[in-house]
């Protein structure tokens, strides 16, 4: 009797300890993917995507006309490309695509 609940003692310390590994492990991943995300969120990009498919606006062309501020101006875009009259998937998609291009 003894020798069980010795041997159960020591199989829920394991367990506890193999528990605290995968807590260990587990919040490390959790890091990784934060840093991962942050390095995503504040990814900027490339100048040939293309924004807005119905006008061809890419990122190089939003740059351009947005340079004098260094911020997205949606108002300034429609008016010199017309971008967002057509579908205006690239307008409703905005907030995805506005913090990667400055
Ligand atoms: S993608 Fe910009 S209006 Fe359609």
């Amino acid at each position: 009797m003894r020798n069980s609940f010795s041997r159960m003692k020591a199989g829920v310390l394991l367990s506890e300890t193999r528990v605290k590994n995968m807590d260990n492990e587990f919040l490390r991943q959790i890091d990784h993917a934060s840093e991962l995300l942050k390095e995503t969120l504040d990814e900027k990009l490339e100048d040939d995507v293309l924004i807005c498919e119905c006008f061809c606006v890419n990122v190089r062309d939003i740059r351009e006309a947005c340079s004098e501020k260094a911020e997205v101006d949606l108002d300034l875009l429609r008016k010199r490309f017309s971008m967002g009259e057509g579908c205006q998937s690239c307008t409703k998609a905005a907030s995805e695509w506005v913090n990667k291009i400055f």
